[in-house]
């Protein structure tokens, strides 16, 4: 079990950083909030994308989001990884570290895709007991995000939001929820977005995700190529009315576009956030 921290804050409303945008950032220093970053891309001893994060660094806050801690594994936690994250935390001083609630490695081989988990019981233990390992290293919470699923599990025992929320739950860690991946995974696999943030635990949601996909009629991909649909934004919208304003994020990771249009994005995300500033309807 972890020391209890102080909550964290609400940073408002962030993008990822991504090297494409690298000098607009330094020259114009835009009115974004706080920037994200691929842990992994940053896990090097010099060079450019360490040049340029230590010069963003000093003018906005930094969080960290990581693809390869691959919690839902049953290899053993990479205590090699863990040591490099650390370190680099302990360059840059992330407000707060998240990775994702999948398996990426088997037998030491990485997919390089963050691959679902069958939700059942037997997979909240062993997922609980690595969350708090990784929680006990970096001496502090962490937090967990949904993934899209193009599969399920003949295993699986519960919905995905019940199989969620009792990890979270159980481990002590926070939320990293993706409204993108929740309506791409509802699409999928034919439930209804709206029940899964009924039932997420409010006091657990710390960022939101927000991006956009390519859909092929019958099913979606979680592309990250494309603008942000109005579907999306409404799940955005449902979302804060029980969640209250939540620090935002838009996460664009290929086919990039002007830097203005993420910007158009992010202030349309911050106009809605507005509107359910302190407006929280459930503190459970
Ligand atoms: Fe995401």
């Amino acid at each position: 079990m972890i020391k209890k921290h102080p909550p964290y804050p609400n940073l408002g409303y962030g993008l990822g950083l991504r090297s494409e945008y690298y000098d607009t950032i330094l020259e114009k220093s835009p009115e974004v909030d706080w920037f994200e970053v691929i842990t992994e891309n940053y896990m090097v001893d010099g060079g450019k994308p360490l040049h340029y994060l230590d010069k963003i660094r000093e003018r906005y806050p930094v969080v960290m989001h990581g693809v390869s801690l691959s919690i839902g594994s049953t290899d053993s936690i990479n205590l090699e990884y863990l040591k490099n994250l650390k370190q680099l935390a302990d360059r840059i001083q992330p407000v707060w570290i998240s990775d994702h609630l999948c398996w990426t490695i088997h037998n030491g081989h990485n997919a390089h895709d963050l691959l679902p988990l069958p939700y059942n019981k037997a997979t909240i233990n062993h997922l609980a007991e690595r969350i708090d390992q990784v929680q006990n290293y970096l001496g502090r919470q962490i937090l967990m995000e949904n993934v899209s699923s193009y599969v399920t599990y003949t295993d699986s025992e519960m919905s995905e939001w019940e199989f969620y929320s009792n990890i979270v739950e159980k481990a002590d860690c926070l939320m990293l929820l993706d409204i993108n991946n929740i309506y791409v995974s509802a699409i999928n696999h034919n439930f209804d977005p709206h029940e899964y943030l009924d039932n997420v635990p409010s006091n657990r949601v710390q960022q939101i995700h927000l991006a956009g996909h390519t859909n092929y009629g019958n099913f979606i991909i979680d592309t990250h190529d494309q603008p942000i649909v109005d579907s999306v934004w409404e799940l955005y919208q449902y979302s804060l009315q029980r969640l209250g304003s939540v620090t935002t994020m838009i996460e664009r990771d290929d086919n990039f576009p002007p830097f203005h249009e993420l910007m158009a994005e992010l202030e349309q995300a911050r106009k809605i956030g507005n509107e359910w500033q302190d407006k929280k309807t459930c503190t459970v």
